[in-house]
């Protein structure tokens, strides 16, 4: 498995394996695979531009995560993996990638929304260090 940064010529692949998340848990993003759909090329494009786009290799993509600058801290979203490749620590990698990423480029803190119940996407930001938000539903990261 490895872990692959996403380039704009790349839309595609952001694209499918984004729309495969949306389509199998709808519940757990902020967004809708109707809205999605709709994006033009240039949308897809724009979203890899401004931020870290990374996918997991197996050797299809199997997962996904994002992180784009929201006022002040570097935002974490669209973090998925495919149910046959889950419990094997794909997550892990892919948030650890983000981590690593926001050292390098200087961030200090990392912050995330997760929904209070989603109890695996929970145990693994703890895990890796996020602790709960003042925010209702955030979790937060800070960048040693
Ligand atoms: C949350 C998610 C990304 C975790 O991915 P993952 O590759 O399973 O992550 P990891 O293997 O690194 O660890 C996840 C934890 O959940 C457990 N887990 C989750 N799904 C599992 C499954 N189907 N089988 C076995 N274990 C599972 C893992 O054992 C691990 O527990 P641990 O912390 O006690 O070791 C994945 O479950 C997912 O895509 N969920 C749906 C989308 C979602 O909720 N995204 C997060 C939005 S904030």
């Amino acid at each position: 498995m490895q872990i692959h940064q996403v380039t704009p010529d790349e839309w595609r692949l952001w694209r499918d394996i984004r729309l495969e998340a949306l389509a199998n848990d709808p519940a757990e993003f902020g967004s809708t695979l109707t809205r999605e759909q709709e994006y033009t090329e240039d949308d897809w494009r724009e979203r890899i531009v401004g931020g870290l786009n990374l996918v997991a290799l197996d050797p299809d993509a199997v997962g996904l995560v994002g992180a784009t600058s929201k006022p002040g801290d570097l935002y974490l979203y669209s973090m998925w993996v495919r149910s046959s490749h889950r419990g094997q620590g794909v997550g892990e990698a892919l948030v650890r990638a983000v981590l690593a990423w926001a050292a390098q480029e200087g961030w200090e803190r990392v912050r995330l929304r997760v929904w209070k119940d989603n109890l695996p996407a929970r145990k693994l930001y703890l895990r890796l260090g996020f602790v709960d938000a003042k925010e209702p539903e955030h979790m937060e990261y800070l960048v040693s």
